[in-house]
């Protein structure tokens, strides 16, 4: 449309002067217009100069008095026609800044008598702020008089308009010729008839099909930098299968805790038990389940070791620290800070946020003497990290914990305070079996690896991240993960 106007338009003509003037008068879009002559000068079909002017726009309180008539005649109606109102009254009938303008306005312009009570000092005002604005607004031509008062009174502003004079160029034609584009057979074999297209240097290239990192394994990176930042060591989490000794009994966990429920954990059929326990450890474990010791009265029930036998998916990485924590207490004590990143499995329902397979990110410190500031304090240092610097503890209630805070950080985006994270100090009934020294504390917390990286990513269906349904467009698309906004 653009380009057949601009052809046919210099096949008759000189030139065009004004692209701006050309687009109102063929009634086309200025920047389609634009477009056009860019591309036409690329191909020399034109010649063109740049044509830089200086207009004005309204700002929004111009746009405003455009459509709603100026202050100063809002308030000049608002007066009756005979006798006055009092200024009390006559603000309560208009917006405060409607009021404040139009006084001072009207006061100047010398249409109404200020005072305690408001009247008219004139029968008839005309509304020229409102014809000037509409004025500009039309682009039309204005008087350097009205420009700088609409000016001083910041209802315009000036813009740097850009446009184009075009002539003729030495490869014009009244209709832009096909050029060949591709260098196939035919087209070398006819390149003496063939005009062909010009590189574009600047264009963009296809995009690379090349392999990207999932999102999680991003967020993990970072994570794991962070840990290793901090001097922690990763624990091996390989193993998925774990027994339910180690991922409930040794954390003091009783066997008729609802989490050992079927409905929450996978068993599995085959092999259905473990075959190896430390059977002196299992001996220390039964002991406190079932009577205590180390100052605790336990739990008064039989402990059955084909319970603690049965082989599960891990339900959480905290099997991984209790096994490590165990291996620990075996040697000369030396303090340690442990990490861990790896998945686990819930038999859950599955929705919008819940999957019955996640990743959890653990870490722990296990020295002598730590307290509840240790881990508040190392909470806050690890958070911060991640950018988030406002947390709050809630006292919350584990097995193996005690005492057991849950993790809060403020989210600037979401404008409110969301969970984030468990933590605690494991408890002596599952310290002292193992056979750590009886001044090791141990603080330890964990998280959900996907929590964040839906925040971050702005993920609101966890299936679109991970599980069959993951939603591959997604992953070829998201950028570098920056932690933190
Ligand atoms: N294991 C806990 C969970 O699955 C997290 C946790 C780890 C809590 C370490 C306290 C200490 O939620």
């Amino acid at each position: 449309m653009a380009e057949e106007a601009i052809l046919g338009f210099l096949q008759n003509n000189e030139q065009i002067t004004d692209s701006g003037q050309f687009s109102a008068e063929f009634n086309v879009d200025h920047n389609e217009v634009v477009n056009v002559i860019k591309s036409l000068h690329g191909f020399r079909y034109i010649d063109v100069q740049d044509i830089k002017k200086e207009t004005w726009v309204l700002t929004d309180e111009g746009k405003k008095y455009a459509a709603e008539g100026s202050p100063e005649v809002q308030l000049f109606l608002a007066v009756p026609e005979e006798g006055s109102i009092s200024k009390d009254e006559l603000q309560k009938k208009l917006a405060p800044s409607v009021f404040k303008i139009g006084c001072s306005q009207a006061g100047k312009n010398k249409w109404v008598e200020m005072g305690k009570q408001v009247s008219r000092k004139v029968k008839h005002v005309e509304d020229k702020v409102k014809g000037q604005l509409l004025q500009i607004q039309e682009g039309k031509e204005s008087d350097k008089d009205s420009i700088n008062s609409l000016k001083a009174r910041k209802l315009i502003v000036p813009q740097i308009w850009k446009g184009y004079s075009v002539k003729k160029g030495p490869n014009y034609a009244p209709e832009r010729k096909k050029v060949a584009t591709d260098l196939t057979r035919e087209n070398l074999q006819n390149w003496k008839e063939l005009e062909f297209k010009e590189y574009n240097f600047e264009a963009k290239g296809a995009p690379l099909e090349a392999g990207h990192l999932h999102a999680l394994l991003k967020v993990r990176k970072q994570f794991k930098d962070i840990f290793v930042q901090m001097g922690f060591e990763e624990m091996p989490t390989n193993n998925f299968v774990e027994s339910s000794f180690w991922n409930f009994d040794a954390l003091f966990q009783p066997q008729q805790h609802p989490a050992r429920d079927s409905h929450d954990t996978f068993f599995l059929k085959v092999p259905s038990t473990t075959r190896t326990l430390p059977e002196d450890y299992v001996e220390k474990v039964k002991r406190v389940h079932e009577s205590g010791g180390y100052g605790s009265r336990g739990y008064n029930y039989d402990w059955k070791r084909e319970e603690a036998n049965k082989n599960l998916l891990r339900t959480h990485t905290t099997a991984v620290s209790s096994r490590m924590l165990y291996a620990l207490a075996q040697k000369p004590f030396v303090p340690k800070k442990y990490f861990s990143i790896d998945r686990v499995f819930r038999n859950e329902a599955v929705d919008r946020t819940h999957l019955a397979e996640f990743h959890q990110i653990e870490g722990l410190i296990c020295d002598r003497g730590l307290t509840l500031g240790d881990l508040i304090g190392v909470l806050k240092d690890f958070f911060s990290r991640l950018g988030m610097s406002k947390l709050r503890f809630k006292p919350a209630y584990n097995p193996y914990t005690e005492p057991s805070m849950e993790i809060f950080s403020y989210h600037e985006g979401l404008g409110k305070w969301v969970e984030i994270g468990n933590s605690g100090m494991f408890r002596p009934e599952m310290l002292l079996p193992m056979g750590l020294p009886e001044d090791v504390r141990v603080i330890a917390w964990g998280l959900s690896l996907e929590r964040p990286t839906m925040i971050l990513y702005d993920i609101d269906n966890i299936r679109d991240l991970f599980g069959h349904k993951v939603d591959l467009d997604l992953i070829k698309r998201n950028p570098i993960c920056r932690i933190g906004i």
